[in-house]
């Protein structure tokens, strides 16, 4: 048996904190939210007791979930009212020197068996943990946005992370409806990571001219039954949010060619094209409609480069022990909203079409793009 999680403790009141306190105070666990702007953390809960009395009117949300909400949300106004917190979750801004000194605070205010666990998506929760006397209760707990949607949590472990403390996250994220996925910290951890090769192949395509944007958009849906296209979803994060993310994982891999930014991203970012938001990105918006394709049309190479690189990034994450094949697989199901993981792509194509495939495009390519993950075969068998 672990210890119980009961009182959360939410800090930053922003777009994630307020969807994880939300889904906490759902799930019957006393919430306290702490922001360091003034009114942040009020407004948070009037946005999410507003967002829950709309869901009611349209049949979505129930009575009990505005008086959980009501009653289990407590704003604080100053970090020492957490200290009878039993876990602490930090979704501040992105850096490492605003995340160090909260946690380093926080050292100070909550007890020795309260859980301390950052957000981040992108920073390495190892480099976190380097500032901190007790770095065994320390970990990630990584939500995807809406926090209240998404089924995913990634519980990332650093290097002095002791099991009890993944173990009560789990438990936890189990409490609250989501599937936990343990993994060990690495940059952009399994789902931010492994998804780069849809965005990269199919950017790499356009860039070569195989097709344009809205015909490798509509072959992905149609043969790998992907809810949207990777150039519909760079427009909906944003151009410039994902040319962010990539660089970022480009290095922090010591600029590995696979994951090299494309240059036609740098390009939409100068000329102010950042998609959906600006009405302009590889689309303009409103789209117009365009004639449906048929498989028939497809090129028969846009899925299989799309697929076989997915399998041999996940390959590689299993490879450096990150999370088992069967975890890589769920998380980038959950995380993306995909129908076939990358464990599922590689036993439906199979290995032999894989190295084909990837074969082929080294001939033209010798960057190391296309190097094969010597445990692909082990991977696919898992
Ligand atoms: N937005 C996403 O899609 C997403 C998804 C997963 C993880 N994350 C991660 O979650 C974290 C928060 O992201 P967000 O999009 O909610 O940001 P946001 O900018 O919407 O909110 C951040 C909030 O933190 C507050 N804040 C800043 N410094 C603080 C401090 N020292 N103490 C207390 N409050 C402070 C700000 O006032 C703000 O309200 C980041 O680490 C981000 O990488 C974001």
């Amino acid at each position: 048996m672990t210890e119980p999680i009961d009182t959360i403790a939410v800090i930053g009141a922003g777009v994630m904190g307020r969807g994880i306190a939300h889904l906490m105070a759902r799930g019957g666990k006393q919430t306290i939210l702490y922001d360091a702007a003034a009114g942040m953390a009020e407004k948070a809960k009037m946005s999410i007791l507003a967002e829950v009395d709309q869901r009611i009117a349209r049949g979505k949300a129930n009575e009990a979930e505005l008086s959980a909400c009501t009653s289990n949300i407590t704003i604080v106004g100053n970090l020492h009212d957490l200290a009878s917190a039993d876990l602490v979750v930090e979704a501040i801004i992105e850096t490492l020197e605003a995340k160090t000194a909260l946690f380093r605070s926080l050292e100070t205010v909550c007890s020795d068996r309260c859980i301390l666990a950052t957000n981040t998506s992108s920073l390495s929760v190892t480099d976190i943990a380097k500032v901190l006397r007790k770095p065994q209760r320390f970990a990630g707990l990584h939500f995807f946005n809406p926090a209240t949607m998404m089924k995913l949590v990634e519980v990332v472990a650093g290097p002095s992370t002791e099991s009890g403390t993944t173990k009560r996250l789990v438990n936890l994220s189990h409490d609250l409806g989501r599937t936990a996925v343990e993994v060990r910290d690495s940059p952009g951890f399994l789902v931010n990571r492994c998804a780069r090769p849809f965005y990269g192949e199919a950017l790499k395509m356009l860039e070569d001219g195989v097709a344009d944007a809205a015909t490798i958009d509509a072959c992905l849906k149609l043969e790998g039954g992907f809810p949207l296209g990777p150039f519909e979803l760079i427009d909906l994060v944003g151009v410039d949010i994902h040319l962010n993310a990539t660089r970022a994982v480009w290095n922090a891999f010591g600029q590995a060619p696979r994951f090299t930014p494309s240059p036609l991203l740098e390009d939409l970012v100068k000329q102010g094209k950042l998609g959906r938001k600006t009405n302009a990105g590889f689309f303009a918006y409103p789209r117009e409609a365009t004639a449906p394709l048929s498989k028939q049309s497809c090129h028969p190479d846009i899925f299989l480069r799309v697929a076989s690189m997915l399998a041999n990034e996940a390959a590689f994450a299993f490879q450096e022990g990150l999370a088992p094949a069967e975890g890589i697989n769920t998380a980038l199901k959950l995380g993306l909203n995909f129908k076939h993981g990358p464990h599922d792509l590689a036993k439906m194509i199979g290995v032999p079409a894989i190295i084909d495939t990837l074969e082929r495009y080294a001939k033209n390519d010798s960057s190391g793009r296309y190097t094969i993950c010597t445990a692909l075969a082990e991977f696919a068998d898992q």
